[in-house]
């Protein structure tokens, strides 16, 4: 083919990957190929601004590793994370709400039982979580895996630290018999995701902060039951209504009560204040398959 030019080139380029295999790889390309050639056409985007763009990709890969991962910031921060999950999580009223992943799960976090301690060591004020997984109908559900990750109240979660190995504020534990859980932590507090790399250049150029507001991830699955990744947002946060990545939902906001130095609700005695955090997660049973029969 000769000539493309501006009119054209849009067909020619979807006629060239027509022969592709995958029909789902052909539909997804497609349209990447329809939205980009609309946006460069939208804003008559100038070869500077192109080569900015493959300028600031480029950046986005470079500083890029197994430690840091800077596209799903760039997603998380496009709100694209946000989108996919929503798309992804359509669940009956009553289900607990997705929320992003984020980049700072870790796989083979440190296994925990009820009641200890996930910070191992995280700096922070202590705080004593419990809950229960239940389905909708409020049947409990034991033997739960629960992951659960969070920052330090410094911001940081342990994989930022360079050079320091083992796993603080993050860890695995099972639900019980009654569906109920319950551990020790820190308690949450806002931080900023990392914006020292090509990411915080262009929030900062799109006069956007770069702030979370506290939280804590879980990640919960238990067989019958679809996966659920989600956070828990502490009440009372500045950041609750421009959450970086736009991952706040309301039902995902709860109480985190403050005490007074005493004694725990593990009957400890804590020497500095601490919080205490409930919450009941209600998982989505997996639709039925095919048989007519529930996994
Ligand atoms: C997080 O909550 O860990 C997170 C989510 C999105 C971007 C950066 C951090
Ligand atoms: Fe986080």
């Amino acid at each position: 083919m000769r000539n493309v030019d501006e009119d054209s080139i849009t067909q020619i380029v979807l006629a060239r990957q027509a022969q592709a295999q995958d029909p789902r790889l052909k539909q997804v390309m497609t349209s990447v190929v329809q939205h980009l050639h609309a946006f460069a056409r939208d804003v008559e985007l100038t070869e500077e601004e192109w080569f900015k763009g493959i300028q600031f990709l480029t950046d986005v890969g470079h500083i890029t590793d197994d430690k840091r991962q800077e596209f799903i910031l760039l997603s998380d921060t496009l709100g694209l994370s946000m989108l996919v999950t929503a798309l992804n999580n359509r669940k009956p009223e009553g289900c607990t709400e997705a929320t992003v992943f984020g980049p700072f799960f870790v796989e083979h976090a440190p296994h925990y039982e009820n009641g200890e301690d996930v910070a191992n060591g995280a700096k922070g004020e202590p705080c004593f979580v419990s809950g229960r997984v239940t389905g909708l109908t409020g049947e409990p559900i034991p033997n739960a895996h629960i992951e659960v990750w969070q920052a330090d109240s410094d911001g940081f979660y342990d994989v930022q630290y360079q050079g320091e190995e083992g796993s603080k504020g993050r860890g695995s534990l099972r639900s019980l018999e009654d569906g109920s859980f319950h551990f020790r932590s820190i308690t949450a507090e806002s931080y900023p995701i990392p914006h020292d790399g090509p990411v915080g250049r262009m929030l900062k150029a799109l006069g956007r902060h770069p702030w979370r507001p506290a939280h804590l991830h879980f990640m919960i699955e238990a067989p019958g039951y679809e996966r659920l990744i989600t956070h828990v947002f502490r009440d009372g946060d500045r950041y609750l209504d421009s959450d970086a990545v736009f991952g706040v939902r309301s039902s995902l906001i709860a109480d985190w009560r403050r005490h007074e130095p005493g004694v725990a609700p593990d009957g400890s005695r804590v020497e500095t204040s601490f919080s205490t955090l409930s919450f009941t997660f209600i998982l989505n049973r997996e639709a039925a398959t095919e048989g007519g029969d529930k996994r």
